[in-house]
């Protein structure tokens, strides 16, 4: 039996703000259907890595290859075209929705991304309860329907790799445990390589095939999910 190569192959990223050295020779794979998830402490670098892979951050070097594409050199619209897609992390700065454009035009604009004729059905079918909001604007939407609103317009990018950041942030336990049930989904049912940066790793433990375990901006573990069952590790590795 061969082995597939890996979709997304990041290595020996290096990123720095200013004179602070952040990602110090990162370097990561996940393949077609594998859900990856990213840990380390705050500050560790998870998000940077994220933004690094989308072309959102200028690097230092290393090499970002999409199959037997180089990404470093594209734009980040072009990663997206080819199926990039980034789930941010909620902040001050919002959870990367539009807030004063509706549902449906902050999806359009993402699906704009994709090249053609945005198809509203890929929300739709995810998040039914979108649908019937699909004329408001996103500041009308609770903290849990922006987060859902957030992935949906991901997914409208028709993604191969779909990053995330803190995805569950603000959402509850049981929806929380749902969005990680429809990550794996996409992972099995539509090959989706999905690299999935989570604080609460309890959630995310029977719904990822693999964990790499970054501190001060390098992996430093690659281990199977059920190692984190012992909380000892943590203290141990991070
Ligand atoms: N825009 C920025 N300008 C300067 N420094 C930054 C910027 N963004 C992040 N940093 C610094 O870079 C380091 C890594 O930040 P990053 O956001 O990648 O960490 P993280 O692992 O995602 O943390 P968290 O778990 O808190 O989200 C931190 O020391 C942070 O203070
Ligand atoms: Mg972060």
């Amino acid at each position: 039996m061969t082995v597939a190569a890996p979709l997304l192959a990041v290595s020996n990223l290096r990123a720095r703000y200013g004179s602070l050295p952040v990602l110090r020779g990162l370097g990561l794979s996940v393949a077609t259907g594998e859900v990856r998830l990213l840990i380390g402490r705050n500050g560790s670098g998870k998000s940077t890595a994220l933004k690094a892979i989308l072309g959102l951050i200028a690097i230092d070097g290393g090499s970002i290859r999409l199959g037997e594409e180089e990404l470093v050199p594209l734009t980040t619209r072009a990663r997206l075209a080819r199926g990039v897609a980034l789930v941010p992390q909620a902040g001050s700065g919002g959870r990367g929705v539009f807030p004063h454009l509706t549902v449906r035009e902050n999806l359009e604009l993402m699906g704009a991304v994709a090249g053609d004729t945005p198809d509203f059905g890929i929300a739709w079918r995810l998040f039914p309860m979108l649908e019937g909001m699909a004329r408001r604007r996103a500041t009308m939407l609770s903290g849990g329907q922006q987060q859902m609103l957030a992935v949906a317009m991901a997914m409208m990018v028709r993604p191969r790799v779909l990053l995330l950041d803190e995805p569950t942030c603000g959402l509850a336990r049981g929806p929380s445990l749902e969005l990680m049930a429809l990550l794996r989904r996409l992972a099995d049912e539509q090959g989706l390589a999905v690299l999935l940066v989570e604080q609460n790793v309890s959630l995310t433990l029977d719904h990822v095939d693999s964990v790499s375990a970054l501190r001060a901006g390098a992996v430093v573990a690659e281990v199977a999910p059920d190692t984190l069952r012992d909380p000892a590790w943590f203290t141990r590795v991070l």
